[in-house]
């Protein structure tokens, strides 16, 4: 694999089981929650679409500094204990390969953003996971003068969200009916009038996209397909390169 200025076994020759270790960690920590898979997509979707991948939102706040993981958006993201345990795992390993390694290598790839990539080979969009009460409520009750739900929303499916959402905001609910597993059910669900958001159903409900819809729910593999390379693209966003940036000691921490 090599897009743009990342390759894959980036530290083949100061760290060789770099991959084998993130990799490791992952299944050990999705073998205990399954839905941590869904947890370190977002993660990394998070994290890319503020100024590029470069792990930022690994980052801690401060006194002086309120993170991004601290802004409102970012609040329900998990998965960060994965990371923490690869690091450390990484670090007994091969003590401070992500510090002086940038020298000796023509391009520079931040360690934390490695550990974000890799993460991603065991994951999907929002085929896995689930969301709040919270982030969907707007749509089961006053959705609009005209309707108390959402007409795009499947009448039965509803009553079961609202059921659902007696337990609190914080219930949540999964964006179809197999939150772990990475499949075209989410497709299948959109084309019943069962997408959780409406981010998700519009994707049905607008003509210029529902035929996407229709063709992943039909070809599996070509969901897949195009997913991965996305991803590969996601990933690649604005990555730092040689010396911008710094490569982080400790993934929460700025050095
Ligand atoms: C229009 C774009 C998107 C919108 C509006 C959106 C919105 C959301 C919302 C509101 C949630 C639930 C948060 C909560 O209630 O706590 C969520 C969850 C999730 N999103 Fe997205 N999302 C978008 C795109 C993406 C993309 C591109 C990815 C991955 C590449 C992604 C991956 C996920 C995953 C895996 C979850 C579940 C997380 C978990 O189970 O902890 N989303 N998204």
């Amino acid at each position: 694999l090599s897009v743009g200025a990342l390759t894959s076994n980036y530290y083949a020759a100061t760290c060789p089981l770099t991959e084998f270790i993130v990799r490791n960690t992952v299944n050990q920590a999705l073998r205990s929650d399954s839905t941590l898979a869904g947890g370190l997509l977002r993660l990394h979707f998070h994290d890319c679409f503020v100024q590029g991948c470069d792990g930022s939102v690994l980052i801690d706040s401060t006194k002086d500094n309120t993170a991004e993981k601290d802004s409102p958006a970012n609040l329900s993201l998990r998965g960060y204990e994965v990371i923490d345990q690869a690091k450390q795992m990484l670090e007994n390993q091969c003590p401070g390969v992500c510090y002086d390694s940038r020298g000796s290598m023509k391009r520079g790839c931040d360690l934390c953003l490695l550990l974000l990539l890799l993460l991603f080979v065991s994951a999907g969009a929002h085929t896995l996971g689930a969301a709040r009460c919270a982030s969907f409520k707007k749509r089961l009750s006053n959705f609009d003068p005209n309707n108390d739900v959402d007409p795009t929303l499947d009448s039965n499916y509803a009553r079961m969200l609202s059921r659902s959402c007696t337990a609190g905001d914080d219930t949540q609910v999964g964006f179809d009916f197999t939150r772990t597993r990475f499949d075209v059910n989410y497709f299948y669900a959109l084309q019943g009038r069962m997408g959780l958001l409406t981010s998700d159903q519009t994707l049905y409900t607008n003509p210029q996209t529902q035929f996407i819809v229709n063709g992943y729910a039909m070809n599996q593999a070509s969901f897949f397909s195009d997913f991965q390379q996305a991803m590969i693209k996601m990933g690649a966003l604005d990555v730092k390169e040689g010396n911008q940036g710094e490569i982080r000691m400790n993934c929460r921490q700025v050095n």
